[in-house]
């Protein structure tokens, strides 16, 4: 009898890993394009390339498969990247949203688990909108935005030039010019010198983005919406709403939360928070 291709990996790593080893085996991974991004406990170490090869030769769609080696780091938010098994190379295509996102996982910021917030606040954009994104990055929200809805235009505006002109690439992939328009730069300098008012503002950079909210205020209409992100542990989800309320207080705009979403975790009892609100005047 013909024996059966093993279906998960634990299974297929039985006869390769010990006990002890397998139970350590964290077998859930992201996948950007092609690309699986696996977790390696410090204690496998050793046995990471076994790890990585056995997941590759396991599904069709993986072609290379590395692992995170550090945080996000520095002022563009990337994450250096490690490559255990497959072809040699960082870079893909990644499909979300009815869109296409080429990016380099190591060059610049990008998550997948961020899809079902970037379709979130696009369900909430209407026609004729003109929509600025403030930080944003290979240009996932812009793309997604211009893409599903009846926005008239799109901004984005980011600092990290490889991220700005994967950005470009994607508007081109995507078949949205004219609908995108991107700007390399930083925010505080960039945005004003728009010299315009847009329906809404996005600003996912949710670990120094209260630093920010002085440029969003000034740069939204009159009943327009901004969508600010921000990490909270649970216990201080509240803190969010305060540094939107204190902002808009120091800036003399009269402001009127609308709610305030979990979109994340990030760490234990540690999420990512995105306060939608209204600058009424
Ligand atoms: C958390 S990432 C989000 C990227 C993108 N919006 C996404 O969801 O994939 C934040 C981005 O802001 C950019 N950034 C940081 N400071 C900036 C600034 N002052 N002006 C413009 N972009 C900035 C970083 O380079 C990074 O790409």
């Amino acid at each position: 009898m013909k024996k059966k291709k093993p279906t998960s990996l634990k299974q297929a790593l039985k006869k390769k890993l010990n006990k002890k080893e397998l139970s350590l085996v964290v077998t859930s991974y992201d996948m950007v394009g092609d690309i699986a991004i696996i977790e390696i406990p410090i204690e496998l170490e050793k046995k990471e390339k076994i790890i990585a090869k056995t997941l590759l030769d396991l599904h069709k769609n993986i072609n290379v498969v590395v692992k995170k080696a550090g945080v996000h780091k520095g002022v563009y938010r990337t994450q250096n990247m490690f490559i255990l098994a497959g072809e040699d190379r960082k870079e893909t295509v990644h499909r979300e949203n009815n869109i296409e996102i080429k990016l380099d996982i190591e060059k610049v910021y990008f998550s997948v688990r961020l899809s079902t917030e970037r379709k979130r606040i696009m369900e909430q954009v209407k026609k004729d909108e003109e929509v600025l994104v403030m930080f944003s990055g290979v240009s996932p929200y812009c793309l997604v935005i211009a893409k599903n809805t009846d926005a008239k235009r799109v901004y984005g505006v980011e600092i990290n030039p490889a991220a700005h002109k994967y950005a470009e690439e994607n508007v081109k992939l995507n078949k949205l010019d004219g609908k995108i328009k991107l700007y390399n730069g930083d925010v505080r300098m960039v945005v004003p010198r728009l010299r315009k008012k847009f329906d809404r503002v996005l600003m996912p950079l949710p670990k120094e983005g209260e630093g920010f909210l002085d440029v969003a205020l000034k740069a939204v209409k009159e009943e327009g919406r901004i969508h600010f992100y921000d990490f909270e542990h649970e216990k201080d989800i509240n803190l969010a709403k305060e540094k939107v309320k204190e902002s808009c207080r120091k800036f003399k705009k009269k402001c009127r939360i609308l709610r305030t979403v979990k979109c994340g975790q990030v760490g234990p009892r540690e999420y990512r928070l995105c306060v939608d609100f209204k600058v009424i005047s």
